[in-house]
């Protein structure tokens, strides 16, 4: 049976089987959407489970049409909840499961590395209802939804335009895989959700504040995929309360991706070694330098460079025993975010016909390690 309020979630990785526990806890229908037949059987192995880890105690998803159940294993605090595993571009399989493969998209939840997000989503595009809602929670959101607007909403000779609504979102939650379908939330965080317009693919248009001022006066829509995310609290997901308090946000998580993450994953250190070394202070400072003169203080809800380089390194130091995910992805050789981050700002910078040194050359030395490891050198 094909369910009208089901959450779709783009992505079965850390955060998206995250999101997925989460709000199969407060009954909410979810659909992960993997990206081949083989990634769907590996979520689906062992009886479609899916483990939740926390704090030491642990939650376990469990195949759709299951309600709750308190689970009689060993561990005392194992939760059952329904949850459903399709493929993305798949036509195989039969009967209701082709349907659901079939079935229109209305609330979707983007859970890819920024790089893979349009590719998924071309994947899903003839799935999704003119007036779908779409959550982006990439890190490198900005970069994200421009290419987004361009190449999923605006349609093409082939397809019509989507007149979606989308929330972008920051996620500061920790959460790593220890199995196919194991997920360890390992740092309680946040999600911050904004709504944006669209029609403007740049999302520092102040344009964008017309969003926050209908929503405000807006009645909540019980079934709209923010409030959804609003009412569960293990996402502990917050409404960001204005355009400018969004950018702030964004731009400062901006700041410590690109001044920490490139670093430590061309060193292979902590991000403490970074907080507690002269050079991670010099180079915190090179960074927001630029950053500064590319988006100036007031966007960055700073007083000058070296409030946001301190800002920088109080985040190094918070999150000291962290392995950041562009370090993870060198040591697994796989594709890093680092376009999203640096890359974004030496394109803006560009586009503003203003220079980003520091950032390009960070950019071009984690594309010269990903080359290495796509060349075999
Ligand atoms: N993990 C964290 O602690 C954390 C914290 C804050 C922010 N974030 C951000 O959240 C985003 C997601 O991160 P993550 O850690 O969840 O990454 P991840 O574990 O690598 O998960 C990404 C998932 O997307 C799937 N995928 C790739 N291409 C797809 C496609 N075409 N169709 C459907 N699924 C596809 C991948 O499946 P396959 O394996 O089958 O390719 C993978 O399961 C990133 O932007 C990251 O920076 C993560």
């Amino acid at each position: 049976m094909l369910n009208q309020n089901i959450v779709h979630i783009l992505g079965g990785g850390s955060i998206g089987q995250l999101t997925a526990c989460y709000l199969r806890k407060s009954n909410v229908p979810v659909a992960l959407l993997a990206s081949s037949s083989t990634s769907a059987s590996r979520l689906r192995d062992g009886g479609s489970k899916i483990f939740l880890e926390r704090n030491g105690s642990s939650t376990c998803l469990t195949h759709p049409d299951l309600n709750v159940t308190s689970s009689k294993s060993d561990m005392s605090n194992i939760e059952e909840f329904p949850v459903e595993v399709q493929c993305c571009g798949a036509l195989e399989g039969t009967g209701d499961e082709m349907m659901s493969y079939r079935s229109p998209i209305s609330r979707l939840i983007v859970a890819t590395k920024s790089t893979q997000a349009v590719s998924a989503l071309q994947s899903v595009r003839p799935r999704l209802s003119d007036a779908c809602q779409i959550v982006l929670l990439q890190n490198g959101v900005l970069g994200v939804y421009q290419e987004v607007c361009n190449k999923i909403l605006q349609g093409s000779p082939s397809q019509s335009p989507l007149s979606a609504t989308v929330v972008v979102g920051s996620v500061t939650h920790g959460a790593y895989r220890k199995g196919p379908n194991h997920v360890v939330h390992s740092g309680m965080g946040s999600i911050k959700l904004a709504r944006v317009d669209p029609t403007l693919p740049d999302l520092m248009d102040g344009k964008h504040q017309r969003m926050w001022d209908e929503t405000s006066s807006a009645e909540p829509e019980s079934q709209d995929l923010m409030n959804v995310m609003l009412r569960t609290p293990g996402l502990a997901a917050e409404m960001i309360h204005s355009h400018q308090a969004f950018l702030t946000m964004i731009l400062q998580k901006l700041a410590v991706n690109c001044a920490v993450n490139p670093v430590t994953a061309l060193l292979g250190c902590l991000n403490h070694r970074y907080s507690d070394s002269q050079w991670g202070k010099q180079m915190a400072e090179s960074v927001c330098q630029e950053l500064v003169s590319i988006y100036g203080v007031e966007l960055l809800g700073v007083k000058s460079e070296s409030d946001l380089a301190d800002l920088v390194l109080q985040v190094a130091k918070r999150t000291g025993e962290n392995k950041n995910s562009m370090l993870q992805d060198c040591e697994a050789k796989r594709s890093t975010e680092v376009d999203y981050l640096n890359g974004y700002v030496v394109k803006h910078a560009t586009n503003l016909g203003m220079q980003a040194p520091v950032n390009s050359l960070l950019h071009g030395l984690i594309k010269a390690k990903e080359e290495t490891w796509l060349t075999g050198d």
